[in-house]
């Protein structure tokens, strides 16, 4: 099974995502600061794997503070909390977990610095476990969804790489190949990043999932030849009302899928509804660098001094989402999370 993200003799162990598909590299971790940095730049992404691998981060910093009191650790701890939850805004996972490791913090105060370390370290390492099981409910959920010989359009990598393991939207359509139901995945290659063609063509090459690659602006024309069955897609964050942030592009294939009466399913963990907020209308949405718009894999493709505007999601109102697929079941609208 492909593991994104493992602990192994005291560090963090990412698969650098960067580097796919072409190889298969595995980097090793030992400072928080190297973990943040990875999920600044996409060597590890994905709404519940941004999550795991930041709550690993503290656990890190326990284990390399030098502190010599209760007050000092408290300290640099709260210094790589801020520093994790400072590198994306959108997906609300990371603060979940960074929340989550903050009161097991709390919680732990006079234990001695190598009992907190390895309490983090476990933390963590439930946090992960718990992704993963998650996945595999929310993927029997979701293919409870799927008919007999679908052709499944997917955006963005909400898969194995994305998550613990297994993957949301992907582990929906896993779980529907599992089960025999899955006659075509439609892949969009997902500008500028290209998270579809890079990641989820890479996935489901791995497990032997028929699948076609499509460039995203050719969605609209598969859904009028009536070649799609349903859409599937992860999430960011979800609002208390059901709005749904997640990659860019997302928003316009739910506008298709509903123009052409195609069923749109998102498919995500608890840990990333925000029952907190109202609406999609408070979501914060990461802009990202130009060189992403200007260029594909580091190919100038666009003058250097054109302004580029670079907005890394979009915001699906719940109107458009046919359903919510969870570890906990289906959520139907109207949504009410909070
Ligand atoms: O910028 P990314 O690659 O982190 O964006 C990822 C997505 O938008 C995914 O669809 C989402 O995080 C769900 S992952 C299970």
């Amino acid at each position: 099974m492909i593991a994104p993200i493992r602990w192994q003799d005291g560090r963090l162990v990412l698969l650098d995502q960067r580097r796919l598909p072409g190889e298969l590299v595995e980097r090793a971790h030992a400072d928080w600061r190297e973990v943040a940095d990875a999920i600044r730049t996409l060597a590890v992404r994905g709404a519940p794997a941004i999550g795991v691998a930041a709550a690993f981060g503290v656990a890190l910093a326990a284990r390399a503070s030098r502190a010599g009191d209760g007050d000092g650790l408290a300290a640099e701890l709260a210094e790589a909390i801020a520093g994790l939850a400072a590198t994306r805004p959108t997906a609300v996972n990371l603060f979940w977990a960074l929340d989550r490791m903050r009161r097991t913090i709390a919680v732990s105060r006079g234990m001695a610095r190598a009992a907190l370390a390895d309490r983090l370290v476990a933390e963590a390492q439930a946090i992960l476990d718990e992704d993963l099981a998650a996945n595999r409910a929310m993927g029997a959920h979701g293919a409870a969804l799927v008919p007999a010989g679908a052709r499944i359009l997917t955006h963005c990598n909400a898969g194995a790489l994305a998550t613990a393991g297994y993957g949301t939207a992907v582990g929906v359509i896993r779980a529907a190949q599992e089960r025999g139901l899955v006659k075509l995945v439609w892949v969009d290659e997902t500008r500028p990043v290209m998270q579809g063609s890079r990641l989820t063509a890479w996935e489901m090459v791995q497990e032997g999932i028929p699948h076609r690659l499509i460039s995203d602006v050719a969605a609209a024309f598969v859904m009028r030849r009536g070649e799609v069955d349903l859409v599937v897609t992860g999430a960011d964050r979800i609002a208390a009302n059901g709005d749904t942030a997640n990659k860019i592009g997302t928003y316009g294939l739910a506008v298709l899928a509903r123009h052409h009466g195609i069923p749109f399913y998102v498919a995500a963990p608890m840990s990333t509804v925000d029952p907190s907020i109202a609406s999609g209308a408070e979501i914060v949405i990461e802009e990202r660098d130009a060189a992403e718009v200007r260029g594909v894999a580091g190919r100038e493709t666009a003058p250097a001094e054109s302004p580029v505007f670079n907005p890394a999601f979009d915001v699906t109102p719940a109107e458009l989402i046919t359903a919510i697929i969870t570890e906990r079941g289906v959520f139907r609208p109207p949504y009410a999370f909070a």
